[in-house]
Order: C-alpha cells, then structure tokens, then sequence
C-alpha cells in the first residue's frame, strides 16, 4: 500500500465540544481505484478533493453505494470497531446489487487499519463519541452512455461524531411518497435511495417533524423504517420491528438489539406492521414506546408519532426499554462489559 501522510495534522484546529454531524474529516483518506477488471494497489494520502471530469458517470447515472459504521474509543484508550466486517458484507451486497465490482476482503480490512493506525486520535474517548467512517464505491468511468461503469474508486474517509438527536424526536407517517419498493434497491446502501427521500423529509420538517416513517410502495399501510434508522416500537410489553424485505435496510445496530433484548429476556417480534395496529395499540392505551436504531442515532426514543391528524405520544409506562438497550450497546462498543456476541475488535487485532 502507498501511504502518503500529511504533513501536519489539522486535529488541532477542531472544537470537539462543536461537532457538528459529518462535516469534520480525520486528516488521511483511503482511495482505491478499479480498472481494466481489477482493483489496484489502494493508497492513503491526505483528506481532500477528488478529481474528477464532468463526464464521470456517477453524476449522471448515480451509480455508488456506501457504508456507515463506527469506532470508538475504550477507557484504557484502545480503538475499539464494531461490526465491521458485517458493514464489509453489506458494502458488497449493495454493490453487487448496483453492478459494481465487489472489493477484496484483504483491501477493505488492511486499509481500514492504515487508515486507523494513522487517525485513531480523531476518536474522543468522551462518552457519546465516535470515529464515524465512511467507506463508498463510486462509479469512476467517463462515459455517458445509461450503463454500468468499467472504472470504479473505493474511498473510505472518517469523520469524528457525537450525538445525534439529543433528545427524543417526533416522526410522521408517510402515506404519499415512498422510500423503496419491492424488486428495488431499498435493502441496499445506494446513494439514490437518500438523494429521493431529501425531499419528502424536508417537507415533514417545515411541519415540525424531525423525520418520517415510511411506509410500504404498494398501499401504504406497512410500516418499514426512518430516516436512518429502523423503527421500534413496544406494545404492551413485547418489542415489534418490521420484518426485512428488499425494501427495508438489514441494519447492523437492529440485528444487536434484537440480541441484546432477547438477552435480556425481552420478547421480540420481526413482522409486518400495519399502520392501522399502531393506531389500535394507540388508542388502548398499549403503545408504550417507539425508537429507532442506527449506527449514526445508535438508539434514538421517538416522543410521538402522527398519522394524518392524530398525533400519538408514547405512554411510556414503566421503565424505557430503548434506553436500557442503548446502555447495553453502548457498554460493548466502549469495551466495558464482557463482548460475548464477539461483536467488537480491537485495532491491533485486524
Ligand atoms: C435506510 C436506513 N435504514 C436503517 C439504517 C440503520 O442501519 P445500521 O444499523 O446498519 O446503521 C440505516 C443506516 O445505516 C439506513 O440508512
């Protein structure tokens, strides 16, 4: 690998009491570039502009996929992944699914490590902090005919993070538009998929609402996730998550909370939702809770729900489970309770 490093870091120049989500960047950058039929040699060189012409083709075509997952820090100071070769898979998965070439598993992981090894410092060992990283395949050919590319670069940049929504938010059905359909590409991490929810998400905000719940293509009674995130929700006692499809993301921090409840003895269903059995649970005064999960969010709690003119504010009896969950989660990425889903991989060890 060649390995360019910066010449003085910019560490210095940041208030990590401001971060503001995804717009600081590490000071190195992973890039990778597919031609000819193969991936090459992948160099680290110095956070910055990529060139490219304006017939590239994934500004026409949108051809690119990406991955979001997280490192943090333990007390002792080690730089601790989460999951990651489970976000490796899942890059793959969305690739093949947008015909781009998949990426080697010795690429991925031996460049996730330079790159680590030379910005482990942008990861704060504060509670609430994390290395965000983003790795990305984008078609890089230059062709403007509709058709998949023969040039692909694999890019992988870090960003340093904190707390999302700092406190719970308020979600609105959406029963126009639609995220993702049958056959589509909604269980992949296409960039697409975000650049058509932008404008029905915005225009939820200029209502209050923080972000949407979507709901299936066909009719619009199903629930399927939030913004980011996939959604939750405790009726009675028992915690009910959307089945997954192809149009709904398998996501990482999902199938950890569906380990982390069922260790806690805590019955968990994965089916369909009508939007109609959240009204009924609603109105009998059983919807006790809602909450998203996310490796941005990690585990957000949803204050309340609405569905055409109802607004459905979560009874919140007893103690909240999403919370208790958070805590567990969180407690295994920092390192601090014993790892026994084998979830979580120390630096050094990759
Ligand atoms: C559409 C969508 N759903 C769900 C999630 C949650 O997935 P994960 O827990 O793997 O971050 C994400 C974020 O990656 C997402 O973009």
């Amino acid at each position: 690998m060649i390995i360019n490093r910066i010449k003085e870091s910019k560490i210095h120049n940041i208030d990590f009491g401001k971060l503001p989500f995804g717009k600081v960047f590490s000071d190195h950058m992973l890039i990778c570039q597919y031609k000819s039929g193969k991936w090459h040699t992948p160099e680290i060189r110095p956070y910055g502009t990529l060139s490219i012409s304006a017939g590239t083709q994934v500004l026409h075509y949108g051809q690119s996929v990406f991955e979001g997952m997280k490192a943090f820090k333990s007390d002792a100071g080690e730089l601790l992944l989460f999951r990651y070769m489970d976000n490796y898979r899942r890059l793959n998965q969305s690739a093949t699914r947008l015909s781009i070439p998949v990426i080697s598993e010795n690429i991925f992981k031996t460049g996730l490590k330079e790159l680590l090894n030379l910005d482990s410092d942008w990861c704060n060992k504060e509670d609430g902090y994390a290395l965000y990283i983003r790795p990305f395949i984008f078609a890089s050919g230059e062709c403007i005919k509709a058709s998949a590319s023969t040039e692909y670069t694999f890019v992988i940049i870090t960003s340093p993070s904190t707390v999302y929504y700092p406190k719970a938010i308020d979600v609105i059905i959406e029963e126009h538009y639609s995220r993702a359909s049958r056959g589509g590409v909604g269980f992949a991490k296409a960039a697409g998929n975000y650049a058509s929810s932008f404008y029905p998400t915005k225009q939820a905000n200029r209502k209050g609402f923080t972000q949407i719940i979507w709901t299936d293509a066909k009719e619009h009674r199903y629930i399927e996730e939030s913004g980011t995130m996939n959604i939750w929700f405790r009726i009675g006692n028992k915690l009910v998550t959307p089945e997954l499809s192809d149009s709904i993301l398998d996501g990482i921090t999902r199938r950890s909370i569906i380990s982390l409840a069922k260790k806690r003895g805590i019955e968990v269903e994965e089916r369909k939702i009508l939007v109609k059995e959240i009204l009924d649970a609603y109105h009998q005064n059983n919807l006790n809770e809602c909450f998203g999960t996310g490796t941005a969010v990690t585990v957000s709690p949803i204050d309340s729900i609405t569905f055409n003119s109802i607004r459905m504010v979560m009874a919140q009896k007893g103690e909240s489970i999403a919370l208790k969950l958070k805590k567990d989660l969180q407690d295994i990425q920092k390192g601090r309770i014993e790892d026994t889903f084998n979830w979580v991989t120390f630096l050094k060890e990759i």
